[in-house]
C-alpha cells in the first residue's frame, strides 16, 4: 500500500507583528496569531528576529518559546542573535543571511563560501541542544558545505521556483529543487523548503519526497486578512497534502 508522507507545516507569524508595529499598538499580536494557527492544525511555528526589530521582538520569542510546542527561530549568523537562541532553546535555530535594506530574506546563506565560520555558529548552537538548519538555495555547492558544517537540517529556499515568470522557468526551478533535495537526502542531511510558496504553487514543492517541513508566512498572513487566521491555516494544509 502506498503511504503518503504527511509535511509538516510551520506558520512564519512575522508580517503580523509588522502590521502591529506599524501603529505601535499592543495588537495584532503574533502570540494570538500562531495559537489559531496551531488550532487550525500547524504543527510548528516560525519567526524571524532581525537585527532592525522590524517584526518580531525578543518578547514576542519568549513568550512564543513557553506557548509553541514547535518553534523554529530564524536568525543571522551574529553574535547577538547566537546568545539569544542559546538562551531561548527553539527547537530548530534556521540561519539566514541578512542585509538591513531588503524587503525580505532574498538569497540564501553562503555556507559555501565560509565553512568554517558556518562550522563554528552551528556548533555553538548544537552544543546547546538546539537542532541547526541552514536556509540555502538548491545548489550542489551549497548542500554539499552545508554537509561539512554538522547541521543536521537544510532549509532549500523556493523563491527562485515561486518567482519563476513561465511555465518552462517553474518546471526547470521545481527539477533544481527535487535534485538539491534528494542531494541533501543522501548526504545525510534532513530537509525542509521555504520562501514565496502560496495556495497555487505549493502542492509540487510539498510532493518532494525529501521534503519534512514548509515553512510558509507571507501568503497565509495575507489570505488571514480576507478569511481569518484559522481558515488560511487550512486552506494550506488542504492544498499542500491534497
Ligand atoms: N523561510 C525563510 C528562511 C524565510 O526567511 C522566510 C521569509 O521570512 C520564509 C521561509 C517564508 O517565506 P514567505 O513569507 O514568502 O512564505
Amino acid at each position: 500500500m502506498l503511504v503518503m508522507k504527511r509535511v509538516r507545516l510551520s506558520i512564519n507569524v512575522d508580517h503580523v507583528a509588522t502590521v502591529r508595529n506599524a501603529r505601535g499598538t499592543v495588537y495584532p499580536d503574533p502570540v494570538h496569531a500562531a495559537v489559531l494557527a496551531e488550532k487550525a492544525g500547524a504543527d510548528g511555528i516560525t519567526i524571524h528576529l532581525r537585527e532592525d526589530r522590524r517584526h518580531i521582538r525578543e518578547r514576542d520569542a519568549e513568550i512564543l518559546r513557553a506557548t509553541t510546542e514547535r518553534l523554529n527561530l530564524e536568525l543571522a549568523c551574529s553574535s547577538e542573535m547566537i546568545e539569544f537562541a542559546q538562551q531561548l532553546q527553539p527547537d530548530l535555530a534556521t540561519l539566514v543571511p541578512e542585509r538591513r535594506e531588503e524587503l525580505t530574506t532574498e538569497g540564501g546563506l553562503n555556507v559555501a563560501g565560509d565553512v568554517d565560520g558556518v562550522t563554528q555558529t552551528v556548533q555553538m548552537l548544537q552544543e546547546k541542544g538546539i537542532a541547526v538548519s541552514l536556509f540555502i538555495d538548491p545548489e550542489t555547492a551549497q548542500i554539499d558545505a552545508a554537509a561539512a558544517t554538522g547541521a543536521r537540517f537544510v532549509e532549500l529556499h523556493t523563491g527562485r521556483y515561486a518567482d519563476a515568470p513561465s511555465e518552462a522557468r517553474i518546471e526547470k526551478e521545481l527539477v533544481a529543487l527535487r535534485k538539491a533535495a534528494a542531494h541533501a537526502g543522501q548526504a545525510g542531511l534532513r530537509v525542509n523548503a521555504g520562501h514565496g510558496l502560496r495556495l497555487q504553487n505549493v502542492r509540487p514543492v510539498a510532493s518532494i519526497p525529501e521534503i519534512e517541513e514548509l515553512s510558509i508566512g507571507h501568503a497565509i498572513v495575507a489570505r488571514a486578512i480576507y478569511v481569518g487566521m484559522e481558515a488560511a491555516v487550512r486552506e494550506m494544509l488542504e492544498a499542500l497534502r491534497g
